[in-house]
């Protein structure tokens, strides 16, 4: 537990005695009795960059969700070593997209004559083998925080974007940042054939939107923006753009959680705001503003369970295993997958 002294004194003395061979990272959606201990905090861009900036590391330990710790793998070297403390920590909206289904997607686009026009941009939330499908199609990663940028670069090398896993990010970043209309914007199907889509609708759509998303923020409605607006005048609305469109297309600002840090660093005493994001980053910008209203978005408790599962126990665990020379939970790409990833992970990190 976050209180217990003994757990907390030997996450200290395992981390000490490790010294600059391990590099922790803490995502901002992790607990604060794990975020404690992390070198350094940021929203998964800042981490997939930061995992490479400490090569003399022999270990990584990400405290965040596999397909985090997968990609710190690609952008690390090959003597580094990425440890996630629980296995178990995925992403259920990663695991919407498979290997499998989104090949078959793709033989339907070359079908309806429409594969060569499109260029794949995959959000981060995603497993190592959709980056490498999108680094082999000549697409880009992008996370919340590049996403407007990465569909600039995009709609330059192609005419259609095909947007993996994520319809809500694809959506908004396309409606809200990019002009386009939602008839822009198809849903592909990947448990109905071809997608449940016509030839006619491929070839007239500029975004094809996999049908994934993300349960935790799937959450917060149209509903709960009209109430916190109702029970707590002037209030500004700031949410997460793996929200529904209509919930991003109702708030005031909309950014990753490094935006949501800053934005209420940034923002004045006496402010007032609802944030539309998981729970444990909006109780720790709560507490670090007391100068300001902060509230969450819905009145439901709304955790991201998987991120959770990373807690102090688990941490001591890994850090004591390592400092004991054992290596633990340790998340490796196999090499062909690996090159490809890279290739678009590095296109993300080269957007202007
Ligand atoms: P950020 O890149 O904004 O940190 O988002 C990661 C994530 O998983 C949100 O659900
Ligand atoms: Fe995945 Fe949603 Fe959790 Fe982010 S908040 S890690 S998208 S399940």
């Amino acid at each position: 537990s976050p209180s217990d002294p003994d757990l907390v004194e030997r996450a200290r003395a395992a981390k000490e005695k490790l010294g600059d061979k391990v590099f922790v990272l803490g995502h901002h959606y992790q607990r604060d009795e794990v975020i404690q201990f992390a070198d350094v905090t940021g929203d998964s861009f800042k981490l997939a960059r930061d995992a490479a900036a400490k090569p003399e590391a022999e270990y990584i330990v990400f405290c965040g969700v596999h397909f985090m710790a997968e990609s710190a793998d690609i952008l690390t070297t090959d003597d580094q070593k990425v440890v996630l403390p629980d296995l178990a920590a995925g992403c259920s909206m990663a695991d919407m997209a498979t290997a499998e289904q989104v090949a078959e997607c793709w033989d339907v686009l070359t079908e309806a004559g429409v594969a060569e026009q499109v260029v794949p941009v995959s959000y981060m939330n995603s497993s190592a083998d959709i980056k490498a499908f999108t680094g082999k199609h000549g697409g880009t990663i992008c996370t919340s925080s590049n996403a407007k940028r990465a569909l600039d670069w995009a709609f330059e090398q192609g005419e259609k974007v095909l947007f993996l896993p994520d319809q809500h990010l694809g959506r908004n970043t396309a409606v809200r940042d990019m002009g386009m209309s939602l008839d822009d914007c198809v849903l592909y199907n990947p448990h109905k054939p071809n997608g449940g889509l016509t030839v006619e609708e491929l070839r007239n759509a500029k975004m094809i939107l996999w049908r994934g998303h993300c349960s935790v923020h799937g959450r917060f409605s149209l509903d709960s923006v009209n109430d916190v607006r109702e029970r707590i005048p002037g209030v500004n609305v700031l949410v997460h753009p793996e929200c529904k469109h209509e919930v991003v297309a109702a708030a005031d600002y909309v950014g990753s959680t490094e935006y949501i840090i800053n934005t209420l660093d940034a923002a004045p005493a006496g402010s007032k705001w609802a944030i539309g994001t998981e729970l444990n980053l909006v109780r720790r910008v709560a507490n670090a503003h007391p100068d300001k209203e902060i509230v969450f978005l819905d009145k439901t408790v709304c955790f991201c369970s998987t991120m959770n599962r990373i807690d102090l126990p688990h941490l001591v665990w890994t850090l004591e295993s390592l400092a004991e020379g054992n290596l633990v939970n340790q998340i490796q790409v196999d090499k062909e997958t690996e090159s490809f990833a890279k290739l678009a992970l590095e296109r993300m990190l080269a957007l202007p």
